[in-house]
């Protein structure tokens, strides 16, 4: 049996059982491994992607959930030399320690501005909530994310 969704804009058929979680799905059978393993409990976000639109936990989402929907993943927003614009805020305030959360934090926020362009103080930080930086980066991730949100000038 087989899951057909769009992933990262590309129509993609996995094999996988389709009780397999998402986040295994994405790592062992599609090799893409920027979603990481942080809890497998949705308890830190590291393995967030976005599911039409909306940030979800993929390590609680099983394969047959996804059948027909559209996920976007970290390696669907730029790559190491040509990074999204996001991506790109990120870099600029150096967000990163360890890198761990990150990739978690780039999703959750990608479907935060994809939705709200210009969110307030507020709004990022409500929605950026369930997702931990074990490393404590949440201020340079926050000034990111204002960054990106204001096209680069914040
Ligand atoms: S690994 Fe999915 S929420 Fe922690
Ligand atoms: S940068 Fe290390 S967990 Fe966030």
């Amino acid at each position: 049996m087989t899951t057909s969704l769009t992933l990262n804009g590309r129509a993609t058929r996995f094999s996988s059982d389709p009780d397999t979680p998402l986040l295994y799905v994405l790592r062992n059978e599609g090799k893409l491994n920027g979603a990481k393993f942080g809890c497998g409990m949705g308890q830190c976000g590291a393995c967030t992607v976005i599911v039409d639109g909306e940030a979800v936990f993929s390590c609680l989402a099983p394969l047959a959930t996804l059948e027909g929907r559209s996920v976007r993943t970290v390696e669907g927003l730029g790559t190491a030399a040509a990074p999204g614009p996001l991506q790109a805020a990120f870099i600029r305030h150096q967000a990163a320690q360890c890198g761990y959360c990150i990739a978690g934090m780039l999703m959750r926020a990608q479907a935060l501005l994809d939705r709200v362009p210009n969110p307030t103080d507020q709004q990022i930080r409500e929605h950026m909530e369930p997702n931990l930086c074990r490393c404590g980066t949440h201020t340079r991730i926050f000034a990111a994310i204002k960054d990106a949100a204001s096209g680069g000038k914040a």
